[in-house]
């Protein structure tokens, strides 16, 4: 397939695109920048020069393609309005490009989404609406999936973690754990949160292009750890204390983070192994951390 990739240069895209090409698909992606051109080049992708806010740019280089992968995203967490409309408008214009065409539209979601229980690939994302988190891209896309769009929620763990150079929250709970001289953990610290090895995650969105159905969510989440767990690994590596944080101090320890941190966010990839064959083989999250990947 002639597959067009949004963020094919962040952390999770650019372990994606050689699953692609390694399956013979070709990859054309979204470049901001001449920096990120150079870095899509060097990768064997053909840079489409534009933003996300560009929406010209998508819906023609959408109605061109095989397939639409969407993983960018402007992570402007000062301004998550601004990052949601931003989402919005794009993915409303995958999918409008892609009505009644048949063609795959996978687009990035999490499993941070709380439902109160063990969240499954078969739980709809409540999130709806411009104002919902993540822009409710996920429900507007999969409402796409009775208008002829194999829409995909390639729903990631909140810790999408692996060597060279994660900026996301596990990163940041090591730098709050550097900061402070120990690592905590929220209350008694056994709520719960996914992981997944980078190289994992990127496997299991080119098995979901291939194989999943539409309007399916894929879940890309590893392994259940309680955030007990997390802190006593970056605790080991970094050889500091693990510390209860008590409810009211999160901000302070862990900055915005925090009541994410706080969060019960089990998920299970039982159906995305089952549907897709996917098979998670890469470093678990402590595995990595004590091999110095957030350390060195
Ligand atoms: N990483 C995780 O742990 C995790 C967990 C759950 C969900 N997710 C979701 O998965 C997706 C991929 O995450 P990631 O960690 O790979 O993100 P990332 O490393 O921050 O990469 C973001 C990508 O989006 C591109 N981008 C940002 N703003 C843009 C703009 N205005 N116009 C065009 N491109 C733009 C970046 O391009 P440049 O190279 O030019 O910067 C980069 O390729 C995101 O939607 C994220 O929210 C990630």
């Amino acid at each position: 397939m002639n597959v067009f990739m949004t963020g094919a240069s962040g952390w999770i895209g650019s372990a994606v695109v050689p699953e692609l090409l390694t399956a013979g698909h070709s990859v054309r992606g979204l470049a901001r920048s001449e920096r990120s051109a150079a870095v899509l080049r060097a990768a064997g992708v053909e840079p489409v020069a534009g933003d996300l806010d560009q929406l010209d740019v998508l819906r023609t280089a959408a109605e061109a393609a095989d397939a639409v992968i969407h993983l960018a995203n402007k992570h402007d967490w000062s301004d998550l309005a601004a990052t949601n409309r931003a989402e919005r408008a794009a993915v409303q214009t995958f999918c409008d490009a892609l009505e009644d065409s048949g063609k795959p539209f996978l687009l990035a979601s999490g499993t941070a989404i709380p439902v109160g229980h063990t969240l499954t690939e078969l739980d709809a994302n409540p999130a709806s609406g411009p104002d919902a988190p993540r822009g409710g891209t996920e429900a507007l896309a999969i409402e796409y999936a009775t208008r002829g769009v194999r829409s995909v929620a390639l729903r990631f763990a909140p810790s999408v973690h692996g060597a060279g150079g994660d900026h996301g929250f596990l990163a940041l709970l090591v730098q709050a754990a550097r900061d402070h001289g120990a690592a905590g953990y929220v209350g008694d610290g056994s709520n719960r949160w996914t992981a997944v090895n980078r190289l994992d995650a990127a496997g299991m969105v080119a098995l979901a292009l291939e194989k999943a159905t539409p309007g399916s969510a894929a879940h890309a989440a590893a392994e259940v750890l309680t955030t007990r767990q997390i802190a006593e690994a970056i605790g080991a590596t970094l050889g500091v204390p693990t510390v209860p944080v008590a409810p009211e101090a999160v901000a302070e320890h862990f900055g915005w983070l925090g009541p994410i941190f706080a969060m019960d966010l089990p998920a299970s990839a039982d159906l995305t192994r089952e549907r897709l064959g996917w098979v998670p083989t890469h470093p678990t999250l402590a595995e990595d951390l004590a091999a110095g990947a957030y350390t060195s």
